[in-house]
């Protein structure tokens, strides 16, 4: 390579002509404070001062902070609905986040029994409890405290989702991812994760578990998906502060599921509860407000295409979901 450009100055024209153009950052590389490597435009940017490497990590400001709203869904289990509802109905790739929390039985031990999905993915992690899996093909899966997995829908599945546990508290995600169009129809596909294998990462002030994705030097052990998602879990003691890169062409949202956290350039204060979606920008800034809080971050590569949905189906046009209904009602859903 040849000289180091002026990072002490201003940005170097070159990169940000490369960042307009789409160029991607591996996160991975962000991690050092004095090398930075631009993957598509085969930049190499040597010795830039932190603060230089800030400027344009720091990029993604809060755009919108949405209440997450209580809900039942399944046979009757009350949730509560952060990205799918009325209030944004889809952050492209993402359609769809609930949490359920809850020390009352009654509130989950109805669960989730046979429904199918088609066209998209299903993402579930839990934090305590349990829940377990079973689909109609006899494909079977047990979350623990600390477990995820990652359901690839695709052509179809039928499959149930019920507690196993009958009292106790039980913490809980579930997001919908969804395919693009030309893999909407692929074979089924689990991806179960025990709580093992998630990468955990101890930062000053902070500890971090990566479902999927590299952040903090760590990747995920979720693999292979389409979006090229992010998915970690941040839990940040009072005035931690953690910045990670993301991806320019991905969207990104954090959901704050404990305390609350600050966010962005500015430091907005997100509360429990509440969904903060990211502009556009090369990465987030994350800090523990008072008292401490604790948020899942997601970013994923926007798919640009329609969006067809209803119930348990995304498709990308009203004869697709119309296919998939009579499918179901068939019994061709899981025959491929
Ligand atoms: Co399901």
């Amino acid at each position: 390579m040849g000289e180091a450009p002026a990072c002490n100055t201003a940005f170097p024209v070159p990169l940000q002509r490369a960042f307009r153009a789409g160029a991607i950052l591996p996160p991975a590389m962000m991690l050092s404070r004095r090398h930075v490597l631009l993957g598509a435009s085969g930049l190499t940017i040597l010795g830039c001062s932190r603060k230089i490497l800030r400027d344009f990590q720091a990029g993604r400001e809060i755009a919108q902070v949405l209440d997450a709203q209580g809900t039942r869904d399944g046979a009757g289990v009350s949730l509560k609905r952060a990205l799918g509802g009325r209030a944004l109905s889809y952050l492209d790739p993402f359609l769809m986040l609930d949490e359920f929390h809850t020390d009352n039985p009654n509130d989950y031990l109805a669960g989730f029994p046979d429904h199918p999905h088609r066209g998209f993915e299903t993402v579930t992690y839990m934090v305590h409890g349990a829940m377990e899996h079973r689909d109609t093909l006899g494909n079977q899966g047990r979350l623990g405290p600390g477990a995820a997995q990652w359901m690839t829908a695709g052509h179809g599945i039928i499959h149930s989702e019920m507690p196993r546990q009958e009292r106790g508290l039980m913490w809980g995600f579930q997001l919908w991812v969804n395919l693009p169009a030309s893999r909407k129809l692929i074979p089924p596909r689990y991806q179960d994760i025990p709580a093992d294998r998630i990468a955990e990462v101890e930062l000053e002030k902070a500890r971090v578990r990566v479902v999927a994705g590299t952040a903090f030097g760590k990747t995920g052990p979720v693999s292979g998906i389409d979006v090229e998602p992010l998915y970690f879990d941040a839990a940040l003691q009072p005035g931690a502060e953690l910045e990670q890169a993301t991806p320019l062409t991905h969207n990104a949202f954090a959901y704050v599921t404990e305390g609350a956290v600050r966010m962005g350039p500015s430091g907005r204060e997100v509360r429990a509860g509440q969904l903060a979606v990211f502009g556009p920008g090369d990465g987030v800034v994350l800090r523990g407000a008072a008292g401490g809080g604790r948020a899942l971050v997601m970013a994923g590569r926007p798919l640009r295409e329609p969006v067809a949905r209803r119930g348990p189906f995304v498709m990308n046009t009203e004869d697709e979901l119309r296919q998939a209904f009579e499918d179901h009602r068939s019994g061709r859903l899981t025959v491929m």
